[in-house]
């Protein structure tokens, strides 16, 4: 007798009322060296962690166990690259192989369990061969996102640690060429922290020049490699540390555990995306980011499904078919990606017309998130495609969708401007400032109530007094998680935005605090403030407001110029700043604290009302005249 599918409901409530049962019956479909017993256990620092005693590898659960299940010649891995004009595919038994060499690649270079390697690769197999490979040594590994600049590399550098770092010669953006060696031999030097080696991918567009005694040649670490075996870890060990931006200049690295990482992707692919093995899904994002991580390499693998890599963009390359050209020339079941791609191939196409040349029949899903999805987008989106295109709300930290329509479970109505309901494990709450919980319709700080469901967070690396005061302190008993909004009647939920200084560009998480560092650097300037203000294609993007110091002789124009280069070569071309303003004064409250969230509604023409705690009530009408 088959079992009678559960509704939606029923599978929440048991995953928030019996979370122990619910998460040992998702383990269990997994292949474990050791089942896990203690399924919920308290650590250390009083963090409450998923499957501590279980033995397992990730890349063992990814890629080995397919091949006794008979998946060795289905295809795990497509590489489509238009920049580069080439295509590779990977079955299960080849990336097997090649991450199993590469494996004993890392090995012949020292790496062992718990050794961090960061990865700095454009989107080639290879990048998510080197993750897999640290994976299967149980080492650490932590990708930095090729947009950014050699300085953000190094603080990453100096934060990991790591023994070897896997990097490439260049990476291709659209046109053009980016040499990634000559930005990784900077980061070197800028960072206190020298990795023993870097293990370099020489690609046919550029080559690298090699540092004698540090850098070794892809090609060449493989060459006299023998396969690794996969190295048992601890359901609590890390998997990977992947940074991603807070409110301060210093990143955030997220710790993902292997244990919770792998049982809820497995779960993921299933209830959220609806993927059954031998599946097709395209995640059109970056191994940098958390999509990349978790659904380019990881919950696709897991779940035995072939996923795919794109090295393109969704316009340009060639045009704004791409996306179309890519998910029907592969029968891709799943496409999932950032509103702001859309909307770029909107603007090109704004007809569709590029649709009509492909045939996406085998297209049952289009799934974004990474930033708000705009009802113009969602609309446009379905109706040109007829497909149903499904917003879900997740972060770095959690890995997975906090609230999603799950489709794998029970389709529910849409509603344009939310991301439906909270996924199972997830208790999502709104609460006031004083984390009493509020009623439908009323805006509060979007809140989990602890326990956090396998795969969250369970500290920031090195850091975890940061974990605590960014996350914990705010509301005890839940995790606070700085997005905004409010639950309707239904429970649909909707997310508002950030309520701190984190912004959105182009699905990129960035922090105006940080850029306000590096421009108060400037000599001229003595205050400033960056905002993330609305931007058709981007979502949002930053704007420096800027005061200058007395007596300081420089033109708007030529400060702009000189902090755009600025930002722009601490943080990289990926922050997209692009204007700066000179203002006589800005709005703060007494206590001298700068008035974010008026500014950003003046600028997006919203109504605003003046705070009573304003110090200088004029300022307001300058910065009406200022940004709209
Ligand atoms: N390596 C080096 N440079 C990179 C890079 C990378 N991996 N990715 C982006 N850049 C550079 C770009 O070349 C560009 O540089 P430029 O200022 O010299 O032109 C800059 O960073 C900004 O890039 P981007 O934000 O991609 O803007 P764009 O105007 O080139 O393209 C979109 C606009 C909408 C097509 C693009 O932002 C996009 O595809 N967005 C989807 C984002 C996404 O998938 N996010 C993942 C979250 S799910
Ligand atoms: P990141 O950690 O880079 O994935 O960014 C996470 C942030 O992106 C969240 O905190 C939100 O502010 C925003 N975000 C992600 N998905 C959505 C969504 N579906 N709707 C609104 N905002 C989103």
């Amino acid at each position: 007798m088959t079992q009678a599918t559960p509704t939606y409901q029923q599978e929440y409530h048991a995953s928030i009322d019996q979370p122990e049962a619910f998460w040992r019956s998702k383990a269990a479909q997994l292949n474990w060296f050791k089942a896990p017993e203690c399924i919920l256990s308290t650590d250390d620092n009083g963090i409450q962690r998923w499957f501590a005693d279980g033995e397992m590898n990730t890349a063992f659960m990814a890629l080995d166990h397919h091949l006794s299940q008979g998946r060795g010649q289905q295809t795990a891995l497509i590489y489509d690259s238009p920049v580069t004009g080439s295509k590779r595919t990977y079955t299960y038994q080849q990336l097997t192989d090649a991450v199993a060499l590469f494996a004993g690649a890392l090995q012949n270079q020292g790496v062992t369990k718990g050794d961090r390697v960061v990865i700095y690769m454009p989107m080639v197999p290879e990048a998510a061969i080197a993750m897999l490979a640290c994976a299967r040594l149980g080492a650490i590994h932590s990708v930095v996102f090729g947009g950014f600049a050699p300085h953000e590399l190094a603080v990453r550098i100096d934060d990991a640690t790591p023994k070897v770092i896997v990097s490439a010669s260049c990476g291709i953006e659209v046109g053009k060429v980016i040499a990634y060696k000559p930005m990784l031999d900077e980061a070197i030097r800028q960072a206190q922290h020298k990795p023993e080696r870097c293990i370099v991918l020489q690609r046919p567009q550029a080559q690298a020049p090699l540092s004698a005694g540090r850098d070794l040649d892809w090609q060449e670490a493989v060459s006299a490699a023998t396969r690794a075996d996969c190295v048992p870890v601890k359901g609590t060990d890390p998997l990977y540390i992947l940074y991603t931006s807070g409110t301060t200049g210093k990143p955030k690295g997220v710790v993902r555990d292997n244990g919770g990482h792998a049982v809820a992707l497995h779960y993921s692919m299933k209830a959220v995306y609806n993927m059954n093995p031998g599946d097709v899904f395209w995640a059109a994002s970056d191994v940098g980011w958390v999509v990349g991580h978790s659904y380019i390499v990881y919950g696709p693998l897991l779940a035995g499904c072939t996923t795919i890599m794109y090295e393109g963009k969704p316009v340009k390359t060639p045009d704004a078919g791409a996306f179309w050209r890519v998910a029907s020339e592969y029968k891709a079941k799943a496409l999932f990606a950032a509103p702001t791609a859309f909307r770029a191939i909107k603007k090109e196409d704004p007809d569709a017309r590029l649709l009509g040349d492909y045939d996406l029949s085998s297209l049952e899903t289009i799934f974004m998130a990474g930033e708000r999805l705009d009802p113009p987008t969602y609309d446009w989106t379905r109706s040109k495609t007829g497909k149903p295109v499904i917003d879900h709300w997740w972060q770095t930290e959690t890995g997975w969708a906090i609230c999603g329509n799950l489709m794998g479970i029970e389709a529910k109505p849409t509603k344009p401007g939310s991301s439906t309901l909270p996924s199972p494990g997830f208790d999502v709450q709104i609460l006031d400032d004083a984390g009493h919980p509020l009623p439908p319709g009323q805006q509060g700080a979007i809140a989990i109530k602890l326990p956090l469901p396998p795969s969250c967070l369970p500290t920031i690396w090195n850091n975890f007094p940061r974990f605590q005061a960014g996350y914990l302190n705010s509301f005890p008993g839940y995790y606070c998680s700085g997005d905004g909004g409010y639950k309707d009647e239904d429970g649909y939920v909707f997310i508002m935005g950030r309520t701190d200084d984190v912004i959105n560009v182009a699905g990129h998480r960035l922090s105006t605090g940080e850029m306000e560092e590096i421009i108060a650097a400037h000599t001229a300037v003595a205050e400033c403030a960056v905002i993330g203000i609305q931007d058709e294609l981007k979502g949002q993007v930053p704007v420096g407001l800027v005061l200058l110091k007395d007596g300081a002789d420089i033109d708007e124009a030529q400060l702009q110029t000189e902090l755009v280069a600025m930002v722009r070569q601490e943080i990289g071309p990926i922050a997209c700043f692009q204007k700066a303003m000179i203002a006589q004064r800005l709005p703060k409250t007494r206590s001298g604290k700068i008035l974010r969230k008026l500014l950003r509604q003046i600028a997006d023409g919203e109504e605003y009302s003046i705070p009573s705690t304003i110090d200088d009530p004029g300022s307001v009408e300058e910065m009406v005249a200022l940004l709209r």
